[in-house]
């Protein structure tokens, strides 16, 4: 939610960067953040010079090469999702102050913005948008003139000091060439260290073209780069340490590649992301070593209940542990959405382990969530994608996923990542708590090893899906249903279709089916069912397969995932996609496949920005 880029460089090291490239490259790495509009200040010349524009990066690049800005070596940009005021030039960040002598960008909210704004009306200032950036802005170039007497990072600690809510701003200002101030409260921003250059952004994306060396930073700090130094200190100036790491992510793996989206590339790095989540967590014995996770193993062994605390497909990834963990671990697992936990005096105590699961690990609700249960004195446990982000580092303990960058806003190998991560946990707790044989655990984890080459195998086949989803662009509406771990892979497939290709699609559990959806079902409806192995438990099988009868027999256009070998459903589809054989838990691992490629497939057929939908953002820092 809001990008944001600092830059401050000299001209005399060995690679002489002008500011204006590397905060255009970093902004378009960070687009994914938000696309409202893009905008960017630079000092030059004893000035502040100032672009923004309304729309996608492509926008401001046009105005900028229709009125060039001067060479420079010191600069902020912002890529912008709206939150005050719409998505128009003049909301566009840098917002200027001190009669134009300084700039800011922001990301975040400030909820007190209007009393202050109220207050610098009174004393004569004007404002020219909508949004609370132009108070911040306004009200520390009136701190810089007046009790910080021309120290930008001390301006910076007095209006911080007044601000509430969730921000990260970073300022420049025309006295001060080469240097960027910058602070943060809730919203996320990361130091990047370069030679003789030193770099901000919302993450290590919008640096990664220029340095690995990055720093994490914590809650409500100051950060202040000129090219050859950064001081970090905390809301009061005191001295503060921020924690150096080095970005195991490529500048590579954020390209496309060849293929025509982001999405399209990253359902095609799954695979490996989930070879890259397994790798290095088990021994030859199948023994889980998860040393990276802070928490005790005696702790752990202690647990009496789990909450997974998630929002959008990172909440489907926990629906899927839940039927695993439970499995595997006999501990109940709760899934919650975190934006509802808190709100409902959710009971939860130290034997509660909460894990959250987020791709950026900067999602505020489930920040904010996390904030809470721990303290109510619940563990708290990160599963996340994204290095030195807010919610890991908040954590008692982390799990990373490595599914490497994911661009596109449409969550796709960071969910199958996240579905593993979650294995690999219900695994080692299983080992702690001795509810799986060693032998057991082998099993499941060798199991785990064949789904790299399986989901290749899907995606090997993709065009038998794609050709159907081209075939149904014009359709207005798509139904999904599931079972066991079927029904949050049908959420899962609706999510993707709404989110991308902007159809109406719901998911339901089958069961629920003659509870009311089925009354939606009319002549030619298309209808996904996403069904069970039929080696697999009881009649779960079986009562799918009633429930495409069901469906069928009222009109249905059914459209099967199904496990190959599997026969009983091919009389009642109109389509069949198979997916290898593989133990019912980890299923969802390869039935999620066909339906990311058809979602995909059916948005570009339509014409769709399948990176940039409408309305969305991959990171949503506000609550
Ligand atoms: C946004 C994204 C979704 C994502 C959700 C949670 O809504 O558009 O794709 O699933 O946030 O994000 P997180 O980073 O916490 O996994």
């Amino acid at each position: 939610m809001c990008g944001i880029v600092g830059y401050a460089g000299t001209s005399s090291r060995v690679v002489d960067h002008d500011a204006l490239d590397v905060l255009i490259e970093g902004l378009r790495r960070l687009e994914y953040r938000g696309y409202d509009s893009a905008g960017v200040a630079v000092v030059a010349d004893g000035a502040i010079h100032s672009r923004k524009k309304a729309g996608k990066l492509a926008n401001l690049e046009n105005e900028i090469a229709e009125a060039p800005l001067p060479k420079s070596m010191t600069g902020i940009g912002h890529t912008r999702w709206a939150t005050h005021g719409g998505p128009s030039d003049g909301n566009a960040h840098p917002h200027l102050a001190d009669g134009g002598k300084l700039a800011m960008i922001h990301n975040g909210i400030i909820e007190n913005f209007a009393g202050i704004k109220a207050e610098l009306v009174a004393e004569g200032a004007t404002f020219l948008s909508e949004t609370d950036t132009e108070v911040a802005a306004a009200l520390l170039g009136k701190l810089y003139t007046t009790e910080a007497a021309g120290d930008l990072t001390l301006a910076m600690q007095l209006a911080v000091a007044r601000l509430e809510g969730a921000f990260t701003l970073l300022a420049v200002h025309e006295d001060h060439p080469g240097v960027v101030v910058a602070a943060r409260r809730n919203s996320p921003l990361v130091l990047g260290l370069g030679d003789g250059e030193n770099f901000l952004g919302s993450d290590v994306s919008g640096f990664i073209d220029f340095t690995r060396r990055a720093v994490e930073l914590g809650q409500d700090q100051i950060v202040t780069i000129t090219p050859d130094t950064h001081t970090i200190t905390d809301f009061q100036g005191n001295p503060a340490e921020g924690k150096e790491f080095t970005v195991d992510w490529d500048a590579a793996s954020a390209e496309k590649g060849g293929f025509a989206s982001f999405m399209e590339k990253e359902i095609y790095d799954q695979p490996a992301a989930v070879a890259d989540t397994l790798l290095g967590r088990s021994d030859a014995n199948g023994r889980l070593t998860l040393d990276e996770l802070r928490i005790s193993p005696e702790e752990l062994a202690k647990i009496s209940k789990i909450v997974v605390l998630a929002c959008g497909t990172s909440a489907y990834a926990g629906s899927v542990a839940k039927y695993a963990i439970e499995s595997w671990c006999r501990i109940p697992v709760e899934v919650e959405l975190s934006h509802e936990f808190r709100y409902r005096e959710p009971i939860v105590d130290e034997n509660t382990l909460i894990v959250s699961i987020s791709q950026s690990g900067e999602t505020m609700d489930t920040l904010m969530a996390v904030r809470y249960a721990k303290e109510q004195g619940a563990k708290t446990l990160s599963i996340c994608n994204t290095n030195g982000s807010t919610i890991p580092r908040e954590s008692d303990a982390a799990l990373y996923t490595h599914a490497g960058p994911e661009i596109a806003v449409a969550s796709t190998k960071a969910f199958l990542a996240q579905i593993t991560a979650t294995y690999l946990l219900g695994l080692y707790l299983a080992q702690l708590r001795g509810n799986l044989f060693q032998g057991q655990i082998k099993d499941i984890l060798a199991d785990l090893g064949k789904i790299p080459a399986k989901i290749q195998d899907i995606l090997d086949r993709g065009e038998e899906i794609k050709s159907v989803a081209r075939k149904m662009a014009q359709v207005p509406s798509v139904l999904f249903l599931g079972r066991h771990v079927g029904y949050p892979v049908a959420m899962e497939g609706a999510l993707k279709l709404k989110e991308i290709a902007y159809i109406h699609a719901e998911g339901f559990a089958a069961g629920e089916l003659k509870h009311g959806p089925i009354a939606l079902i009319e002549q030619d409806q298309p209808v996904f069912v996403v069904v069970p192995s039929p080696r697999g438990r009881d009649s779960l099988h079986s009562k799918v397969v009633s429930n495409i009868q069901e469906v069928r027999a009222r009109g249905a256009n059914t459209l099967v995932i199904a496990e190959s070998g599997d026969e009983d459903v091919r009389a009642y589809a109109e389509f069949v996609f198979y997916v290898p054989e593989t133990p019912t838990l980890l299923m969802p691992l390869l039935t999620t496949v066909p339906l990311q490629l058809f979602a995909c497939e059916l948005a570009s057929a339509k014409g769709y920005d399948v990176d940039q939908p409408r309305n969305l953002a991959k990171s949503v820092t506000v609550e």
